[in-house]
């Protein structure tokens, strides 16, 4: 197996270093700045004799390098800086994902590829429609990092463990990103009867700005830790086929009453990428959030034309 990561940025390396430590293949990082993925790969392959991991990382400028790769994971891209919404973000990191696109694909046409730059959505729709690879093989990484921020911040409410905590968000990777509060347990118990409808809320908002409270914190950057765990998740249940169901950005073909867009939904992940997007049992309220954040994408999705 072998996993191209786009940008070696902190989100790249971060992702590249658990790849390597999770056995999941060798790692190509690569990104426009000349030695920036050469040193990172060097100090990355210096720390396997104390890792003990067997794949090796090649960091590189040149296309050629990630030639025949299974799956490409994109990070190139600027992140936000405090004030910024991943929406202001749009024009700029367009450009970078079309030359990303145009780069990548002649030399790995059979991947899997999986977006991590922001805007997310709408990364992840430009990502498909330059690549012209079948949908299926395009998808975005946003709900396995909002479903990880909320099962934490549940948690730490409730004074648990977070391995007792399940929970998972649908939507846009933002503002409107859909909370199940049904669909949520605490060791079994579903939060709803655990907490109550105001602590819900505030659990969700804070989840929809997790992001921002990290920014705000680090003032030059965003988050990176949870992000490149959340896409090496991903990674992990293509390249092993364990056809786990993860919240990811997925095209829709009619599930949830959406169809043409891209948008978070359950989705089974296996070799062949999105294997099927799995229909919850949601009621109407929930489904009525999921299609309003779904034409939300498709609005801005539209605007990419003019980018
Ligand atoms: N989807 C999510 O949940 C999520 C979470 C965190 C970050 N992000 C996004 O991921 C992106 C990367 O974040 P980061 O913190 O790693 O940023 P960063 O600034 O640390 O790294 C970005 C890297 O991309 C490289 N780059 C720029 N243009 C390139 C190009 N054309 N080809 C190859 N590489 C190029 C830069 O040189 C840099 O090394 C941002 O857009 C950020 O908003 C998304």
């Amino acid at each position: 197996m072998k996993t191209t990561v786009v940008g070696s940025g902190f989100v790249g390396q971060t992702a590249a270093m658990r790849l390597l430590e999770k056995g999941l293949g060798d790692v190509v990082l690569i990104d426009i700045i000349e030695g920036k993925p050469q040193g990172l790969a060097l100090d990355l392959m210096e720390a396997a004799p104390v890792e003990g991991y067997e794949p090796t990382v090649v960091g590189t400028n040149d296309y050629t390098d990630t030639a025949g790769s299974d799956v490409v994971v994109i990070t190139a891209g600027f992140p936000r800086q405090p004030g910024m919404s991943r929406m202001d973000l749009l024009g700029k990191n367009a450009g970078i994902m079309r030359d990303v696109i145009a780069n990548v694909v002649p030399g790995s046409p059979d991947a899997i590829i999986i977006v991590v730059s922001n805007p997310l959505d709408e990364m992840t729709f430009l990502a498909a429609e330059a690549s012209g690879f079948p949908k299926q093989r395009v998808l975005g990484m946003a709900g396995v990092l909002d479903s990880a921020r909320l099962r934490y911040f549940i948690a730490e409410k409730l004074g648990v463990s977070t391995t007792g905590v399940e929970a998972m968000t649908l939507g846009s990777h933002g503002e409107a990103m859909v909370a199940l509060p049904r669909h949520a347990t605490v060791n079994g118990k579903p939060l709803p009867e655990l907490v109550d409808e105001q602590t819900l809320e505030q659990l969700f908002q804070r989840t929809r700005d997790g992001g921002a409270e990290i920014v705000a914190f680090l003032k030059t950057g965003s988050a990176y830790y949870a992000p490149s765990a959340s896409v090496v998740a991903m990674v992990e249940a293509i390249v092993k086929d364990t056809k786990a169901v993860l919240p990811v950005c997925a095209w829709t073909t009619g599930e949830y009453g959406i169809r043409d867009v891209y948008v978070g939904v359950p989705a089974k992940l296996g070799r062949g990428g999105v294997e099927e997007v799995v229909e919850l049992d949601l009621n109407d309220d929930e489904l009525a959030k999921l299609r309003e954040a779904a034409e939300g994408i498709r609005a801005k999705c539209a605007d990419l034309a003019q980018l």
